[in-house]
């Protein structure tokens, strides 16, 4: 447990909002009561997961997790308990005592795992790197190359710029002065070239380095521009790239995410660059809320990452014709699946954002980032347009046939007739003609999506388990287990209840193992406080199952006061299923022996035996 006082947890729960802290995170609706948005800990295609501003927990119907606003920080950011608890005074503007948390920091035993280890290796190295662009004469040249280039020195000092200096052993020497010297993990680390003796090597030896974080903002990767006019120079790639370690997944990681996020949900869009140098030119100019992927197209993974910050998305590629291939690839895939809408900035020129910047200033980007973008479907039209002849009726034609295809996409109305048209004024065509057409094509799509949607059934279907006849593990919410969880939403929620059950002669016995944990862990929690809520049980529980299954628990909606005779029932039904239980479980491991030892007859009286148990809970 922290050593942060009572006191202070209680203040900061008091003075937050769930809503609003997770808001910043997820895109919240309210319907009724609460709040629902997709649930970011599962692959979530409903909004299952659930806020109650009431209660301030959160649920998911789905995959089940639930808890307070610290759970939820910890889960989503990987946090400890004491770094959730700073992290939810700092999004509520609490002023607290800095000095608490760092010593409640430091008694957290050092992790020792390689993963831990790793963090500190990266951390180490940008350290390092960093201080030899800002602060030596090996890296006076890379950095003038930056100031050239028309970057900041604040701009390099907030990514974390750094520079490998030529001399290979540098960092090694570095690190060992450091106390990491662990071989193993130096090697994991991808920091040094692959060699089979034992000598590390700077694998980045003379590149300017670009720091990859992950989504809490610590380095996990570094990508390496060379800039160097050597005599080799076009033998070797302009960006090189950690290689694949357990901290870093090229496929999942979005540069510029973890600084980025609440610009996303402030602008409610994300800006989707090529390259680092259009990020952090854009941040320069004040366009924050860019980010980009490792020079990769869009992975799912890094879909799926940015649809819980928003749901639009500004495709700002450069304007050479790679980066129109590049766009529209990005397009035809965020949008096949995903509800995401999207606008395309088309940069003039074969520019991309970066020279854009360079050569006409922060405020014509600006503008053009927000006044000259396309939607989706104009920025199609140009893409088809490329290399056409329109002065060719075969061509033209194609063309034609191209957009109304992409228009059969649109769902809006309005945006479809725009187009049409245009398509009208310009080839000079009947309206009639053109929705006649868009409308064959719009028929074709659907039937193809339904033939696509029935495979997938009878894939599922294929792959779908045998039902098992004696599977009791999970029946159907019983009478049993609701008045278990009834019990316990009881017992968590008004302290009176504790009375009627130690006046009780019965002993309480769950059929759910968790539901039995939960009590086990409320007496003593009871006999541990003075002071007891439910939120203060919640932060108790030793792990995030639990707390999941607590958090359930008190989900449910139960009438404020307790009905006289309640607590009595449910301890009459709890008590009453018991010895059926007992006899089931009994028997199921009667039947498992049977089952061993291939006694065909025993297997077949228990499974009747079984059978007619089952029913009489049933009935119960
Ligand atoms: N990239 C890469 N390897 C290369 C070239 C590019 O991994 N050999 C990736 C980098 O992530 C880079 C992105 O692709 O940021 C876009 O490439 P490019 O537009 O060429 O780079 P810029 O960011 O424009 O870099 P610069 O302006 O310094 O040339
Ligand atoms: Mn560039």
């Amino acid at each position: 447990m922290s050593r942060i006082p009572e006191e202070t947890i209680h203040a900061i729960r008091e003075q937050t909002d769930i809503v609003q802290i997770i808001s910043q995170y997820l895109q919240l609706r309210k319907s009724g009561q609460n709040y629902f948005a997709s649930c970011p800990f599962h692959d979530d295609k409903t909004p299952s997961f659930s806020v109650s501003e009431k209660k301030q927990i959160y649920h998911c119907f789905s995959c089940g997790r639930g808890g307070n606003v610290f759970s939820f920080l910890q889960e989503i950011d990987g946090l400890t308990f004491v770094e959730a608890v700073g992290k939810t005074a700092e999004m509520a503007d609490i002023k607290v005592d800095q000095a608490v948390f760092d010593q409640a920091r430091q008694s957290r035993p050092k992790a020792d795992s390689t993963h831990a280890k790793l963090l500190s290796v990266y951390e180490k190295a940008e350290h390092f790197y960093h201080h030899i662009l800002m602060n030596t004469q090996a890296g006076e040249e890379a950095y003038q190359y930056l100031i050239d280039r028309g970057m900041s020195k604040e701009s390099i000092e907030t990514f974390k710029i750094g520079f490998s200096p030529p001399q290979r052993q540098a960092l090694k020497l570095y690190l060992d002065n450091e106390d990491l010297n662990d071989s193993a993990v130096l090697k994991k680390s991808g920091l040094f070239s692959d060699r089979d003796d034992d000598t590390f090597v700077d694998r980045f030896s003379n590149r300017i380095l670009f720091p990859i974080k992950d989504k809490r903002g610590q380095t996990v990767a570094f990508s390496g521009r060379a800039f160097l006019e050597t005599e080799n120079s076009h033998r070797t790639a302009k960006y090189m790239n950690s290689p694949e370690t357990e901290l870093f997944n090229k496929r999942r990681i979005l540069f510029n995410y973890d600084k980025a996020r609440p610009a996303i949900r402030r602008e409610g869009e994300v800006v989707l660059f090529e390259g680092f140098m259009d990020v952090i030119s854009a941040w320069e100019a004040g366009v924050k809320n860019g980010i980009a992927t490792m020079g990769t197209s869009l992975t799912e993974e890094q879909v799926r990452v940015l649809d819980k910050a928003t749901d639009h998305i500004v495709l700002a590629y450069d304007g050479d014709s790679a980066g129109m291939e590049a766009t529209k690839r990005a397009a035809d895939f965020v949008s096949k699946e995903t509800h995401f809408s999207i606008e395309v900035a088309s940069f003039p020129e074969n520019l991309d954002p970066d020279d854009f910047i360079q050569t006409r200033g922060q405020e014509a980007f600006k503008e053009f980032l927000s006044h000259g973008r396309d939607t989706l479907v104009s920025f199609l039209m140009k893409y088809h347009r490329r290399d056409v002849n329109l002065k060719n009726e075969s061509e033209r034609l194609k063309y034609i046939e191209v957009v109304l295809k992409e228009l059969a996409r649109v769902t809006s109305a309005v945006e479809r007739e725009l187009y049409l048209n245009q398509l009208k004024d310009e080839f000079d065509l009947s309206l009639d003609a053109l929705k006649e057409q868009l409308q064959m094509f719009v028929v074709e799509q659907q039937n193809a999506r339904r033939k696509e949607k029935r495979q997938d059934k009878q894939n599922q279907q294929q792959e779908a388990e045998p039902t098992v006849v004696f599977h009791h593990n999970k029946p159907a919410v019983t009478s049993l287990i609701r008045a278990e969880k009834a019990l316990l939403h009881r017992l968590f929620t008004q302290d009176e209840v504790w009375s009627v059950l130690s006046a009780s002669e019965k002993d309480l016995i769950f059929s759910e193992q968790d539901h039995q944990l939960l009590y086990l862990i409320y007496d003593e929690y009871y006999h541990s406080r003075e002071e007891r809520s439910l939120q203060d049980f919640l932060d108790y529980l030793p792990d995030e199952k639990l707390k999941s299954k607590a958090s359930e628990i008190a989900w449910i909606s139960m009438s404020d006061d307790i009905a006289p005779g309640e607590i009595e029932d449910y301890l009459n039904v709890i008590c009453d299923r018991q010895p059926l239980e007992n006899q089931l479980k009994q028997k199921q491991m009667e039947l498992k022996d049977a089952q061993r030892s291939g006694d065909k007859s025993r297997q077949q009286s228990l499974s009747i035996e079984i059978i007619n148990l089952i029913k009489k809970m049933k009935s119960k």
